[in-house]
């Protein structure tokens, strides 16, 4: 479904962007309870691409991010990152969940350089600290990237964890509730600035959320979840033009996309 007109956001047409992530029908039973968690799962996502994923609690998202991070294996199915089968969890792939989980006892710059410290040791974590600094910048931490977490905010921590996800340079950012803990205004602020460094870096990202308007205000596409057993039942793109802004949530055009979801969401709870 296509909500409104078409956006001035790329000279290159959407379908012509390099797939980056394949997935071809997937599915996922749990051995433990034979549980079928998610059933022919298909999805593409292009370069530069933000896609959401939304359902109700128990569809399967989590489970779909797990699979995409190399975290939890297919039951069936093909999944494919640049080309190469996911089989464990890789360096091109970046991940943030909803907690922050910086080591307290490791300064803010040094915990951005970790993941490159577990994976190459010391030496080129070390290397590292130069672009961990620019990163730090990015998200408006310069000055904080030789204090201890414990000194940081909650945003403020969400920001480095943003910095630590994207020193391996990802070719794909896997978010799983990433500013869920945040209160309101700070989650605002985060994913506008979240919007901007997926800009500049040409991310290509894959949000799970519950908030229905934090779908909306960042995507390019939302996937609609069913569950028992999970499954995606719409796509819908959003048109909105970008940047996005946060009074584009006060427009009828937000509201009416945002109310064709819930009536997705709504129906399947009585199916
Ligand atoms: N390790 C597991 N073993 C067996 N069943 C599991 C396991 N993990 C999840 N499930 C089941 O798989 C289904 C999908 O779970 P999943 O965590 O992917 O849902 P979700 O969409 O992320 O839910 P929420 O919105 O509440 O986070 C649920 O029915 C859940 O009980
Ligand atoms: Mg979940």
């Amino acid at each position: 479904m296509n909500m409104a007109e078409p956006r001035p956001k790329s000279a290159v047409p959407d379908a012509e962007r390099r797939p980056v992530y394949q997935i071809d029908r997937m599915s996922k039973t749990y051995a433990r309870n034979q549980l079928v968690a998610l059933t022919d799962v298909a999805l593409t996502l292009r370069k530069g691409e933000f896609v959401s994923v939304v359902g109700s609690s128990g569809c399967g998202k989590s489970t779909l991010l797990k699979i995409m991070a190399g975290l939890l294996p297919p039951t069936s199915g093909r999944v494919v990152l640049e080309g190469q089968p996911v089989t464990g969890p890789r360096a091109d792939i970046g991940m943030m969940f909803q907690q922050a989980t910086l080591l307290p006892w490791k300064t803010t710059v040094q915990n951005i350089v970790l993941p490159i410290e577990i994976r190459e040791g010391r030496a080129a974590a070390k290397a590292a600290l130069p672009r961990a600094m620019e990163l730090l910048k990015l998200v408006g931490l310069g000055d904080f990237g030789h204090v201890y977490p414990g000194e940081l905010s909650g945003g403020m921590a969400q920001r480095a964890s943003i910095c630590r996800m994207l020193i391996s340079n990802p070719a794909v950012l896997l978010l799983d509730e990433p500013f869920s803990a945040l209160d309101e205004l700070t989650r605002d602020f985060m994913n506008m600035e979240l919007q901007r460094i997926c800009a500049e870096q040409q991310s290509t990202a894959f949000l799970v959320t519950h908030s229905l308007a934090e779908a909306v205000i960042l995507s390019d596409r939302i996937l609609v979840m069913k569950p028992r057993p999970g499954r995606i039942v719409e796509e819908i793109v959003i048109d909105l033009p970008r940047p996005r802004t946060l009074d584009m949530i006060n427009t009828p055009l937000f509201g009416k996309i945002v109310g064709h979801i819930r009536d997705i969401l709504g129906k399947e709870a009585f199916q």
